[in-house]
Parts: C-alpha cells; sequence; structure tokens
C-alpha cells in the first residue's frame, strides 16, 4: 500500500494546488481566463476531495495502526492531513453555495485567504509525509523558527482551541446576520 499511497496524495495536492490558482485567477484574472477559473472551480474542489479520501485511506494502510499511532511523525501527518481536508470541505462547500460569485469581490478575497491556509496546511502535511518516506524538506527547517519540531507531537493549548470556537461561532453569527434572508426580514 505504500506506492499506492505514493501515487494517491498527488491528486488532492495537485487540485488544491490548482483550485487555489484558479480562484486567484477568477478573483484578479480578466476576460475568458477568469471566466474559465470562476466556472470550473467547483469541480476540481470535487475531485480533490475525492482524492484527499483515497489519499486519507490508503495512508491509514502503509504501516500499521499500532505503528502510526506511536509514532508523532505520523500522529503530525495524520492531524495536518485531516485539517487540510476539513478546511478545503468547507471550501468546497463555500463555492457550491455561491456559485460564480464566489471569487467575486470581497467573498473572492476570502476565498484566497482561505485557500492560501489550506495550502500552508497541506503543504506541511506533505512535509511530513516525505519526512516518513525519507525526503524531508526545507520547510520544517522554517516551521522550527516559528517553533514547531515537526519531531515531538504537535499541541494546541485548550486556551487556543476555545478561542478557535469563539471565533468560529462569532463567523457564523456575523454570516448569519449579514445573509440575504436575515436582512430583508
Ligand atoms: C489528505 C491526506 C494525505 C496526504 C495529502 C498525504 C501526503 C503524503 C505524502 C506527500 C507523502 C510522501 C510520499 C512520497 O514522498 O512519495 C506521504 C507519506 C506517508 N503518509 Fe501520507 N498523506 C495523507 C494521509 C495520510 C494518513 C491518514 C496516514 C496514516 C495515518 C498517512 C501516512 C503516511 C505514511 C506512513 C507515509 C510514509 C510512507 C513510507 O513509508 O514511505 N498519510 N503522505
Amino acid at each position: 500500500m505504500t506506492g499506492m499511497h505514493h501515487m494517491l496524495v498527488h491528486f488532492p495536492l495537485a487540485f488544491w494546488a490548482l483550485a487555489l490558482l484558479m480562484m486567484v485567477a477568477g478573483r484578479l484574472g480578466r476576460g475568458s481566463l477568469a471566466k474559465a477559473s470562476a466556472g470550473g472551480l467547483l469541480a476540481v474542489l470535487v475531485l480533490s476531495l475525492l482524492g484527499a479520501v483515497a489519499a486519507l485511506i490508503s495512508g491509514w494502510l502503509v504501516w500499521p495502526v499500532a505503528a502510526n499511532l506511536n509514532s508523532p511523525m505520523v500522529r503530525n501527518h495524520l492531524l495536518m492531513s485531516i485539517w487540510a481536508t476539513g478546511l478545503w470541505t468547507v471550501i468546497t462547500l463555500l463555492v457550491w453555495q455561491a456559485g460564480r460569485q464566489a471569487v467575486q469581490g470581497a467573498r473572492g478575497t476570502v476565498l484566497i485567504v482561505l485557500g492560501l491556509v489550506g495550502a500552508a496546511l497541506f503543504a506541511i502535511s506533505g512535509t511530513l509525509g516525505g519526512y516518513l518516506a525519507g525526503a524531508p524538506t526545507q520547510l520544517s527547517a522554517l516551521l522550527a523558527q516559528l517553533g514547531w519540531s515537526v519531531y515531538g507531537t504537535f499541541y494546541v493549548p485548550v486556551w487556543a482551541l476555545l478561542v478557535m470556537v469563539v471565533l468560529a461561532l462569532g463567523c457564523a453569527v456575523l454570516g448569519r446576520l449579514g445573509s440575504p434572508e436575515h436582512r430583508s426580514s
């Protein structure tokens, strides 16, 4: 299954990278390139999620479960893969809801910011996978400078998790208040 995982991970990584480029082209580009990018974005995002599911399943089958759960680096790789998949799932839902307007104006700018965070997450997941496969990259040196040694289990303090939950609820409330149905009622 090792070779299968190595092959399958290219699908979500490549489609997510392409989706980010399409968001930028859709938001900042002009003419047919912008139009094609906005129109094709949802299809690319859906394909990326199918690829992510295949990568997540095949990843579990590379090493025995006990080895996966005992290795801090696999735990980090697993965590970042799930976070990346979670964020790109939200992006996919947003694009599905908003259609071509997802890449226009302020929405498009927010989408690009989310896409950049998603790109950071999949890049970290990929660099950790590279370590596991014996091919480390310079990205981990940057992470070390930011205070995270990838050899130790990634740890988020409880207060930081609570701040994230409060921020998420705040965003949901703001989104609800700004929705057209709410404003018209
Ligand atoms: C979106 C999901 C995932 C992505 C994008 C991803 C990405 C990667 C990448 C890029 C590599 C390096 C492959 C290479 O250098 O050719 C890798 C290796 C690896 N991944 Fe994942 N991965 C994902 C999910 C998982 C999961 C869920 C697990 C297990 C819990 C896992 C376990 C591993 C292991 C053990 C290796 C090293 C394989 C070896 O021995 O060479 N991955 N992954």
